[in-house]
């Protein structure tokens, strides 16, 4: 491999799959495993996003990387997805299920439906992703490490997040539970709980019964306020690649993640 950075080469060999990879912190966590000469495959619903991801792999220093366009919160896609990979270019060394979605509004505003589309894509898609790849891996035989990209949101309450962080802090616990069901079979588990970080995320977010641009200018305020604008989401990649090299179990990352205070 050709990769140069602090972990050049330190994934030579390995196979590391990353969903939510067209964008944001997935697209950084793919480019950071492939400057670290590991082969990518970069999951993500949008499947130009996906490819053009792969390709830029390729570029930094991935040996091999791949696109495929799949929706994690679809269990038979997903299965067929792990089938796919294993059978073509083996069993995934690590896995980040990192895609999520975002969902702004009170509680009472958020109706039923908000509720399942946030949980069916932040949670049932690290469920599907850590049971189907988490098997493989145990079967396998040779270890390996599941990374999933909770968020500072799960432990930390605020008035505009109720759906999204109940989500957030499930997988949090969930990452918990089998980081401990996993460590006899050498499968490392870590929760990444970054604060705010510069993505799309709040430009796909949903908004349930408040009036968007000023929950965006809302959010605007907070962050400039705390002086959390533009962290850049390849240093959460970078937490990404430590957590696995280190074995972290819980990752905060960005300065309100650490504890400080939350913004709403
Ligand atoms: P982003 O919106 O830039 O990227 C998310 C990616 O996930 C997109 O490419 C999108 O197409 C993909 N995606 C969404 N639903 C999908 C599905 N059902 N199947 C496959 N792919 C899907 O957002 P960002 O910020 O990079 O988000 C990545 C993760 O980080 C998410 O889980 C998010 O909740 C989490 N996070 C983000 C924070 C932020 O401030 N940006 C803070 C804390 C956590």
């Amino acid at each position: 491999s050709t990769g140069t950075g602090k972990y050049a080469d330190r994934f030579g060999g390995q196979l590391v799959l990353v969903t939510g990879a067209a964008s944001g912190i997935g697209r950084a966590t793919a480019f950071a495993f492939a400057e670290a000469g590991a082969r990518v495959v970069a999951v993500d619903r949008d499947a130009a996003g996906a490819a053009r991801t792969a390709e830029m792999a390729r570029l930094i220093g991935a040996p091999q990387a791949w696109g495929a366009c799949v929706d994690v919160s679809d269990e038979q896609a997903m299965e067929k997805l792990a089938a796919q990979v294993a059978a073509e270019y083996g069993v995934v060394d690590v896995l980040v299920n990192n895609a999520g979605i975002g969902l702004s509004g009170s509680f009472l505003d958020t109706t039923s439906e908000d509720w399942k589309k946030v949980l069916d894509v932040n949670l049932w898609g690290v469920i599907h992703g850590c049971r189907i790849f988490g098997r493989q891996m145990a079967e396998r035989g040779q270890g390996g490490h599941i990374v999933n990209t909770a968020s500072a949101a799960a432990y930390l309450p605020s008035k505009t997040l109720p759906a999204y962080s109940t989500s957030k802090a499930a997988v949090l616990m969930l990452s918990e539970c089998l980081r401990a069901e996993l460590a006899s079979k050498s499968i490392g588990v870590s929760a990444i709980c970054p604060g705010i970080v510069n993505t799309n995320i709040t430009a796909t977010a949903r908004f349930a019964g408040v009036d968007e641009a000023e929950e965006k200018r809302r959010q605007e305020r907070s962050s400039r306020l705390y002086g959390l604008r533009n962290f850049p989401p390849e240093k959460v990649a970078e937490a990404i690649v430590e957590a696995v090299v280190h074995n972290r179990a819980v990752v905060p990352v960005t300065p309100e993640a650490k504890g400080a205070r939350w913004i709403s």
